[in-house]
Formats: C-alpha cells, structure tokens, sequence
C-alpha cells in the first residue's frame, strides 16, 4: 500500500469529539509493515495525544525496534501539509533514527519531505551527555 493512502487509514480512527481535526501517522518498517496512530483527544484537553506520537508509542509497545523504521508519515485535511506541534517534534527527534524522512501530507494531495533535525533543530537528547540512563 502507498504512505500516503496508509496514512488516510490511519487518519480515520481518530477519536476527536472536541477538535473534530483528525490526524493519521503511518511509519513503514524496513519490512513492509505499517504500524498506524491517530490522535486520541480527551474532555481535558492537555490529555490528548496526537497521531505521530500515537503511532511511535504503538510501535514500540507493539515490540518493534525504532530501528527497523524506514519513514512515518503525517496526513490532516489541513490547507498546508500538517505541521506537527512541538511535543511531537521533540519525540520523532529521539525515537526516529537520524535522517529518517518524515512526510507531511494533507488531503489535497501536497506533500512535504522533512526530517527529524530539519523538524527540530538543537534538539534537547539527553543521550548526548555523558549519563546513567
Ligand atoms: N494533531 C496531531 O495529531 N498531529 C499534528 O501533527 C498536529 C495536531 C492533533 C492534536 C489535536 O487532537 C488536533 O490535532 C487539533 O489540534
């Protein structure tokens, strides 16, 4: 199946009573495989998760290793390709592998190809530093 239709399937699960703007992320594995999110809202509102987060977070709760990953893709009836908010560009940073391409897409057909540190340039990863964890 092609991202961007993945993404459109992901796209129509969102539970989004409050907003009714609902997203879909698709990341494709090296394999094949498609493991899908959609942003999951909440009647107080900062509870919310969105899509791409949701679909990292099912990825690895599902077992896989972030480094099988080979691209993830975003998709929202937006004018421009969907920007993700900074809490996802924080964690698409530290989950993604470097240099994995992130599509943005909405559902006129534009697509933009970004990545990771384009998304989030000077990223705060502690991993850099010389830590226990
Ligand atoms: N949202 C996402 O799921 N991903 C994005 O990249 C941008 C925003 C969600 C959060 C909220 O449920 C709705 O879109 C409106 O902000």
């Amino acid at each position: 199946m092609d991202h961007i239709e993945a993404a459109k399937q992901a796209r129509l699960k969102a539970y989004v009573p409050y907003s009714k703007f609902k997203v879909g992320a698709a990341i494709l594995l090296k394999d094949g495989t498609y493991v899908h999110g959609a942003n999951i809202e909440n009647a107080s509102y900062p509870l919310s998760n969105c899509a791409e987060r949701s679909a990292l977070f099912s990825l690895i709760s599902q077992g896989y290793d972030v480094k099988d990953i080979k691209q993830i893709t975003i998709i929202a009836d937006s004018e421009q390709p969907i920007s993700p908010c900074g809490a996802c560009r924080q964690v698409m940073h530290e989950l993604l592998p470097k240099g994995t391409p992130i599509f943005l897409a909405n559902l006129h057909g534009d697509v933009k190809e970004t990545n990771p540190d384009e998304l989030l340039p000077y990223a705060f990863d502690h991993f850099d530093e010389d830590t226990d964890a």
